[in-house]
């Protein structure tokens, strides 16, 4: 595959939730800065014709964008098209083929539930369309390390590793770009960045709304599926890494992949699962269901750098705030010279993930009057937000472009199945928690970082 960009986007699930939710407003966005100027071909099984795909996308642009410039919506349209049909027929691929017209390199990007992967590669390579055609997929890639090798071998039946983007919508957030780029972009951080300084590590990414309607997606998946396999094991990767030595996609990735290679498989000792109180009455949700929206989980790295450092990731649904956040816990000074200091009340680095993005360190001073007493603050680079680029509008770009490098690799797709391999599919009903707390109270005792958790303000 060449470093072409792609001439063509084929949108596979232009119908659904998330093509009005995240991909439209996106392509709006691209079409706004000059961007996107190559044929969009919406997918799907609805009996629509292009106006009504057309009313759908611009519906889901105001939602998400609040307003919509009519010029620019104008020159989105220009560009879209609709090809109806099921995908198992092969009349369907046969349609956008004819709709593909005279494109030599399309972006075929599957929206849709990972069931229908396999059966659209097909149609595609069946109808000659994956020809020089790159494949952008939707998450959840499988759900466990044998799907997740299944799926692998079925797209590179037809497609090779190089032509093939598996989303983590996490990796496009500007705030994942930035914590990379402050790694290594700095050089005071090197020397503390290791087991002798750092104490801890803790990302936990709070919602505090509940499954939305997606109950029945929810209950096949549970959060440890959802989000601690993906997107918050791969903020635990960019922490942990080395320096990739060049620039590439296969230079990031590779080095990810290391550390993928060198994290403990878990055991159940190593999870808290909790499910809020009230999910069981959510549309969707199997009665008696003993899927977790809440999970706490430790990792080791056992590697030279990280040997022994407790990395926890903590995640959950109905929880007080809505926030991500990861706070990295430097080890105490080895005497309190001054006033004693609190444990916890030391060194951090603070990346705020989301909703702002920001980068903090907590550092002690002292305290105004006339006592060598001290205080924590925390000094703070705050990003406005203005000029962030959304998750999707940065991958699917990339991907038109073919850079791989905020994408997961096949085999860090599957190391990261064969860490939460364990933990996944418990049975035993999870603890219950009340809505906009913490999660399990009891079964947390005892559960997280030496100096306990840092919960995330609003
Ligand atoms: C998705 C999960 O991948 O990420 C959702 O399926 C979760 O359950 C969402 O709410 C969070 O992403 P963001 O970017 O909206 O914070």
């Amino acid at each position: 595959m060449s470093q072409e960009r792609s001439d063509t986007l084929v949108l596979f699930g232009a119908t659904g939730d998330l093509a009005h939710k995240k991909i439209f407003p996106a392509l709006y966005a691209m079409v706004a800065k000059g961007t996107l100027n190559e044929p969009v071909i919406g997918v799907a099984f609805d009996p629509w014709d292009p106006a009504k795909l057309q009313a759908r996308a611009r519906d889901g642009i105001v939602n998400a964008l609040g307003s919509i410039d009519d010029k620019i919506f104008a020159r989105l349209a220009s560009l879209l098209r609709y090809v109806s049909g099921d995908y198992r027929a092969p009349a369907t691929f046969e349609k956008l083929k004819t709709a593909l017209g005279s494109a030599e390199r399309p972006l075929h990007y599957l929206a849709v539930p990972p069931a229908m992967f396999e059966v659209v590669v097909q149609g595609l390579e069946q109808s000659g369309a994956a020809q020089g055609a790159r494949l952008m997929v939707e998450k959840p890639f499988g759900h466990d390390l044998q799907s997740a090798r299944w799926l692998n071998r079925v797209l590179h039946l037809v497609f090779d590793e190089k032509s093939i983007f598996r989303i983590d919508h996490y990796l496009g957030k500007e705030a994942i770009q930035n914590l990379l780029y402050f790694r290594f972009a700095n050089s005071f951080l090197e020397p503390i960045w290791n087991r002798n300084y750092v104490e801890s590590v803790q990302i936990t990414m709070a919602e505090d709304f509940g499954v939305e309607g997606r109950g029945r997606f929810y209950d096949e998946v549970g959060c440890i599926r959802d989000v601690v396999e993906n997107h918050l094991l791969n903020i635990l990767l960019l922490l942990a890494m080395e320096p990739p030595v060049g620039r590439s996609a296969d230079d990031l990735i590779d080095e990810k992949v290391q550390v993928l290679r060198a994290i403990r498989t878990l055991t159940r000792d190593d999870v808290v699962r909790g499910q809020f109180d009230g999910y069981l009455n959510e549309p969707g949700v199997a009665p008696n269901s003993p899927v977790e929206t809440f999970a706490a989980v430790r990792f080791f790295v056992d590697t030279w750098r990280w040997q022994d450092v407790p990395f926890f990731i903590r995640a959950g649904k109905s929880l007080p705030v809505h926030a991500t956040e990861v706070i990295v816990q430097l080890k105490r000074p080895p005497l309190d010279v001054f006033d004693p200091i609190k444990p916890g009340d030391c060194n951090h680095v603070r990346f705020r993930i989301d909703p702002q993005v920001a980068i903090s360190i907590g550092a002690r001073r002292k305290a105004p009057g006339d006592d060598m007493v001290g205080e924590q603050v925390e000094l703070t680079a705050l990003d406005d937000s203005k000029g962030n680029m959304p998750p999707y509008e940065r991958l699917i770009g990339d991907a038109m472009n073919g850079n791989g490098q905020l994408f997961t690799r096949q085999d860090a797709s599957e190391l990261a199945w064969r860490i939460v391999g364990p933990v996944l599919g418990d049975t035993t009903p999870p603890p219950v928690y009340a809505p906009k707390t913490w999660g399990p109270a009891e079964a947390m005792a005892g559960f997280g970082p030496p100096n306990g958790w840092i919960n995330p303000a609003k």
